[in-house]
């Protein structure tokens, strides 16, 4: 394997990738099915098929790139990542794992020809949750456990409805594969850490055992909005100052539980939204996350009795939505272990650890023998336009994924 190419080859794709959707204000913007998703998942399309694999699209957006086998019936080892971003997000997330799939895909190729399973990369469409309150359309609708029910009342900030949005974009309309897959033996999924352990113990790889649980709610309270001079403070139904006390009471709580609980309210929108008018509509959102299931549950239910109690107090209306309830998952232990043996063999200094983001890897790991390698994330910044990776531990990365698929697909009695 030629370092220095790979090196310069990985870190050359990933400024190509971040090319669409590349916000003037800094950062990417790839919203699942706008323009620029549309773009990236077309040239990525194209870029697959300059190396040498056959590409196709599933009904739900999910792009494939195929190095056939010509024994079907081995089953699929897949790796991949998701193309979606958040609102100006990093180059890395997502990104690097497609990258890095399409450049070991190729390496395999070149070097060893068809391989004795398939071995597929794959350009996830969805993941983040960033335009529609839904997240991991791409890898639910691969096992067969996407919210269909959800998709028909979902609307963007701008009004446009998840099914028209999806329809507009050529997908949901028959055109392409049903996107449920049977065939997958093992997921590999490449990421960056998206927090700063890697990095702060000049550790070049991470082994993920298991992913977090998490869950995220839309909250509202209402209210009622009337005049800022002559409503008396004691008289007022004021939304924003009951979510504002909710959220205080959340973080302080969170603060009391201490780690490894988290919660984040992220986005905030008060109605009418003017400097004279009480609020009468104040809606947050609340992302809690914990590596135990139980203390998950317990944490939330507190935290929405806590918003029951200010919302009456405040003689406010709460109105509290589940938009996301993934519980904690383990990575599978048997390609963990072979990912270490890798490391090993490679001069590659690994550590297991969690991870406290959200990956599509949690959500293939339900089905199939999944896994999730991490490279280190310069200061741990991610969902950030400064986020960043030295070119020499993307490429550490690729190359544990090279001899990670070689095995997997080359030697049949390997899972
Ligand atoms: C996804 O990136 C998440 O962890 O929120
Ligand atoms: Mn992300
Ligand atoms: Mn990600």
């Amino acid at each position: 394997m030629n370092i220095p190419v790979l090196q310069q080859q990985v870190e050359e794709w990933v400024h190509w990738l971040a090319a669409y959707g590349a916000d003037p204000a800094g950062g990417v913007t790839r919203l699942l099915y706008t323009a620029s998703w549309a773009e990236a998942q077309q040239a990525l399309e194209q870029k697959m098929k300059e190396n040498g694999l056959d590409t196709y699209y599933d009904e739900a957006g999910n792009l494939y790139g195929r190095l056939a086998s010509a024994d079907a019936e081995e089953g699929t080892i897949l790796t991949g990542s998701h193309v979606d971003t958040v609102k100006r997000g990093g180059k890395y997330d997502g990104a690097f794992g497609i990258v890095a799939g399409l450049l070991a895909l190729r390496y395999l190729k070149e070097n060893y020809g068809p391989p004795a399973r398939n071995i597929e990369m794959v350009s996830l469409c969805e993941e983040e949750g960033s335009r529609f309150p839904l997240t991991f359309w791409g890898s639910t609708n691969i096992t067969g456990t996407a919210p269909f029910h959800k998709i028909k009342q979902i609307r963007d900030e701008k009004g446009i409805s998840f099914v028209e949005a999806m329809n507009e974009a050529g997908f949901g309309l028959g055109r392409y594969r049903n996107p449920r897959r049977e065939d997958i033996v093992s997921f590999i999924e490449l990421h960056i850490e998206q927090g700063a352990i890697l990095e702060r113990e000049s550790i070049p790889i991470g082994i993920v055992e298991q992913i977090v649980g998490q869950k995220r709610y839309s909250i509202s309270c209402i209210g009622e909005a009337n005049h800022a001079g002559t409503t008396p403070m004691a008289w007022r139904a004021d939304a924003l100052r009951g979510a504002s006390e909710m959220i205080v009471a959340i973080m302080d709580a969170a603060d009391r539980v201490g780690a490894p609980l988290v919660a984040t309210a992220g986005k905030i929108e008060a109605e009418p939204n003017v400097s004279n008018v009480i609020p009468n509509k104040t809606t947050f959102t609340l992302d809690i996350r914990h590596p135990q299931g139980d203390a998950l549950d317990a944490f939330c239910e507190a935290s929405i009795a806590a918003c029951d109690t200010i919302a009456r107090n405040r003689g406010l209306r709460l109105q509290v939505e589940k938009q996301l309830d993934a519980r904690p998952i383990d990575m599978d232990a048997a390609l963990a272990r072979r990912i270490e043996a890798i490391c090993r063999e490679q001069g590659l200094s690994y550590k297991r650890m969690p991870s406290g983001a959200g990956h599509d890897a949690q959500i293939m790991a339900g089905q199939y023998p999944s896994s999730l390698i991490f490279v280190p994330s310069h200061r741990g910044l991610s969902h950030h336009p400064a986020e960043y990776t030295a070119e020499k531990d993307l490429a550490a990365g690729v190359r544990v994924l090279i001899q990670l698929l070689y095995e997997l697909g080359y030697e049949k009695e390997a899972k």
